[in-house]
């Protein structure tokens, strides 16, 4: 366990967090293709509207988490959190949701949305931990035929 913390301690400060651009597409892309069974198309990736947060978190210039986000006036909604798998289970998502909730902060918003399949417990456990509780759920929502589960935080 003190290892871990150890080994923690190094990757937080030396975690970089910057605005996606198209040069992290190719990273990203590897990344969400490591982590889901249907990823995102590089179009999707690459989107960027007025309504966008989208971040890439870099270890020695190297992507290893990427958040998307839509924030419309006191409202968010994530779209998209994923860690690359061999930095996965070092805190690094609770890293990636701390900074987003600060930022969320300061921006004014008042609620955060999301939704995630019912099986994606370290995700589900992930939000719960910060505060995230379900309000539904979206039947057979995923291509898989998996559920969503909705979750939503108020912002304090
Ligand atoms: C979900 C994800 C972003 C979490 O990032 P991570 O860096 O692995 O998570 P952390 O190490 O910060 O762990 C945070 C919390 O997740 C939960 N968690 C981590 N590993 C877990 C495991 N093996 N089983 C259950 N819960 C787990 C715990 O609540 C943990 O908090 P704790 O350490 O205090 O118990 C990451 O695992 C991932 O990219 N998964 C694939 C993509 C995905 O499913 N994204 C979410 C849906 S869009």
């Amino acid at each position: 366990m003190g290892e871990k913390k150890e080994t923690n301690k190094i990757y937080f400060n030396s975690i970089l967090v910057q605005d996606y651009d198209s040069q992290y597409l190719n990273q990203v892309k590897e990344l969400i293709n490591e982590n889901f069974k249907f990823p995102w198309s590089s179009k999707n990736i690459n989107k960027i509207t007025p309504y966008s947060y989208k971040k890439v978190y870099l270890l020695e210039n190297k992507v290893i988490g990427f958040l998307d986000s839509k924030v419309i006036l006191d409202e968010a909604e994530i779209l998209m959190v994923a860690v690359k798998k061999q930095f996965q289970g070092k805190g690094i998502g609770k890293f990636i949701l701390n900074e987003y909730l600060k930022d969320m902060k300061n921006l004014r918003v008042k609620y955060i949305f999301l939704e995630v399949a019912e099986n994606n417990i370290r995700a589900i456990n992930l939000y719960r931990s910060f505060g995230f509780t379900e309000y539904g759920i979206r039947s057979k929502y995923y291509k898989d035929d998996k559920n969503a589960i909705l979750m939503k935080k108020l912002v304090t």
